[in-house]
């Protein structure tokens, strides 16, 4: 176990990790750690990467159905950046000792966990819109302090992903307004997209603060920089001027700002909602799941041909050494 190069004993690797926490910088790879800060970076890494891989799916259900070739040029772009972010983040857990191969079992093996969100249908275009403008809104808000992660690969690789998700948010945003500017039809279509997205956006946030297991010790450690509801609260204030622009409404009767408590003040989100998706039983689960064994077994061809080339290649650069 090393500090920047140094054989430790855990004594001083802990005392050397708790300096470097104090101090706000970085923890590296090689550097000492304990093994439960390894263990919950993996954890949430892994998650995070999944949860992009498996978010390419309700919006590649559009690609071939976009309604202009500019659009369709966008989506695709938009789906190609989150494959993108899944490959930066396994490679952010593999620096912890964690193989991309263990993950994707894991994940193919309906063991591992990824967001909630992912597990809702997306019936219409507006849907595209309304992922853009509160799934990757949510994304934002949660992921720009992840920017700031004590640990340095994870915070270097959301610097990139949070950059291409402010693009997400905005051409989301955009499609709703073309929408909300469009025919009567159009509109609803817009307010039916939003009315079904809202909550499953606010509980992407996680369980509220006092049934959150892992904030304390993860924001002791300086992983997580908000709590879950801090940045929920925070969310509800980006978009209730962006949704008055839009012209939508927020499907929350309750929902207002509470001047004596400095907060968002709104109905009580349907956690059962949330346990039973997170338990596998939200409405695409099952299939969301079953594309990823799919594309797994139907790549495996790929990743052969791929790792027979870097065979080759490398007896090749062998024998020129030799
Ligand atoms: N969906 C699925 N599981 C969730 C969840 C959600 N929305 N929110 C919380 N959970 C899980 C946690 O993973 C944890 O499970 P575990 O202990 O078995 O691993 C459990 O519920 C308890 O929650 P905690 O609040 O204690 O867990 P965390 O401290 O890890 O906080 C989190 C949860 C806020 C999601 C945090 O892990 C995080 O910030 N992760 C990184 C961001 C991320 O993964 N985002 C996913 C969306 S990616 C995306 O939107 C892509 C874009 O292109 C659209």
């Amino acid at each position: 176990m090393t500090q920047h190069g140094t054989v430790m004993d855990d004594e001083a690797g802990q005392a050397a990790f708790d300096a470097v926490i104090e101090a706000d910088q970085r923890i590296e790879p090689r550097d000492w750690m304990p093994e439960a800060y390894r263990r919950t970076l993996v954890r949430q890494i892994s998650q995070h990467a999944h949860s992009e891989i498996i978010g390419m799916q309700p919006e590649g259900n559009w690609i071939t159905r976009a309604p202009s070739l500019k659009r369709k040029a966008i989506l695709l772009a938009k789906v190609q950046d989150e494959a993108g972010h899944g490959l930066y983040l396994y490679s952010a857990a593999q620096t912890l000792g964690a193989t991309r191969d263990e993950m994707t079992q894991q994940l193919i093996d309906g063991k591992a966990k990824y967001s909630s969100i992912f597990n809702y249908p997306t019936p219409t275009w507006a849907d595209m819109g309304t992922i853009g403008w509160l799934v990757d809104g949510a994304a934002i808000c949660n992921q720009v302090p992840l920017c700031r992660a004590s640990y340095g690969p994870y915070g270097r690789a959301m610097v990139r992903i949070c950059k291409e998700e402010s693009f997400h948010q905005r051409q989301g945003f955009e499609i709703l307004l073309t929408l909300m500017q469009g025919t009567e039809e159009q509109q609803k279509m817009a307010q039916d997209a939003v009315n079904r997205w809202y909550w499953p956006a606010l509980m992407m946030f996680g369980p509220p603060d006092d049934e959150s297991p892992n904030s304390a010790q993860s924001m002791a450690w300086k992983i997580k920089r908000f709590s879950n509801d801090e940045l929920r609260q925070r969310f509800i204030g980006m978009l209730v001027p962006q949704a008055a622009i839009l012209g939508v409404t927020l499907p929350d009767p309750e929902l207002r700002w509470d001047e004596d408590g400095q907060r968002w003040h709104t109905s009580e989100i349907d956690w059962t909602e949330f346990h039973e998706v997170l338990a596998g039983r939200g409405p695409m689960n099952a299939v969301r799941l079953q594309n990823r064994r799919d594309a797994h077994e139907e790549g495996a061809w790929v990743r052969e041909a791929a790792a027979e080339y870097a065979r080759k290649q490398a007896l090749a650069s062998e024998g020129m050494a030799a």
